[in-house]
């Protein structure tokens, strides 16, 4: 029996899986996903995986129907006879709507976790929103490994950028500024947000002094309608500081949220390649495929 796993790519992650497949003994099989007419969901396997592992890659931007797709091609996996299936989802997504912020709201971040931990063995992703729920375990039933984009995003930043001053526009981002700066060896500052809607942000004015002769990073976890990237670049501008470097790990830009950031005159903008976008320039494929080996033990 082959022991190395077998790789299932859901379209849209081809490139990600090529370059995790450098580090990963697995191989990948051949999956028929299509479309029926009326628009339901028809999945076929075309391998041998009885008593295998499968690793489905499938990050998980605009998600609701990868979700469907994923408990599809469990479903027939598991029919199959796989030993365990495990999901790679560098991006993981539902895990912002974490708490009923008005009476009635569903905390999507804990539903979807019981449904997805209800039919896989196992997850891999790259830095979760963790932020009300302080742990995945708290959350997701199944086993989980989750890799920190930290040290790849600190040596893109001493590779790229001497004298650096990191720049966390919330709290939240706080973990991410204390990591790198660790990292690559520079000092680093976190704002404080307050957010009035989904595409209003207001973010508070850096001091001046701590930036001085350095050049600005901005460091936030997921970038979505880029509205808290923007106006802390704004609150620099203001303060008369160079325009900034924006880094994030998950590229998610909604509508035409990259465009709107890169006309708002910030110097450049660089992602991890959690999810497929031009602006990645931050590969985190090696310690994915490390913590997929973790996982399968
Ligand atoms: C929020 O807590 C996150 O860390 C990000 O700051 C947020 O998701 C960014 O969203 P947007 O780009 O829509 O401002």
């Amino acid at each position: 029996m082959n022991p190395n796993p077998i790789l299932f790519v859901l379209p849209g992650n081809e490139s990600f899986a090529m370059a995790m497949l450098r580090h990963l003994p697995a191989e990948q099989a051949d999956l028929t996903l299509r479309q029926f007419p009326d628009g339901e969901t028809y999945v076929r396997v075309h391998a041998q995986v009885s008593g295998r592992d499968a690793v489905i890659v499938c990050t998980l931007d605009h998600p609701d129907a990868k979700l469907l797709q994923l408990y599809l091609l469990a479903s027939v996996l598991r029919d199959l006879g796989v030993r365990r299936v495990l999901l790679c989802a560098p991006y993981l997504a539902y895990m912002r709507q974490d708490h009923a912020f008005s009476p009635g709201e569903a905390v999507s971040a804990r539903y979807v976790a019981k449904g997805l931990s209800s039919f896989l063995d196992g997850l891999v992703t790259v830095d979760p929103h963790l932020h009300r729920i302080p742990r995945l375990s708290d959350v997701y039933s199944m086993p989980t490994q989750t890799v920190q984009a930290a040290p790849a995003i600190a040596a893109w930043v001493s590779r790229h950028v001497p004298e650096a001053v990191l720049i966390g526009p919330d709290a939240e981002s706080g973990q991410w500024v204390q990591a790198i700066a660790k990292g690559a060896g520079c000092p680093g500052i976190v704002l404080e947000k307050v957010r009035r809607g989904d595409r209003d942000v207001e973010v508070s004015a850096p001091d001046r002094a701590a930036l001085h002769g350095r050049t600005p990073v901005l460091i936030d976890d997921i970038v979505s309608t880029g509205g808290t990237l923007k106006a802390t670049a704004a609150r620099l501008r203001d303060a008369g500081l160079p325009a900034p470097i924006c880094i994030a790990v998950h590229a998610l830009f909604a509508d035409t949220a990259y465009e709107e950031l890169v006309a708002s005159g910030v110097a450049s903008i660089v992602t991890c390649n959690t999810i497929v976008h031009a602006s990645n320039g931050i590969d985190v494929s090696e310690s994915v495929a490390d913590a997929i080996q973790c996982l399968l033990g």
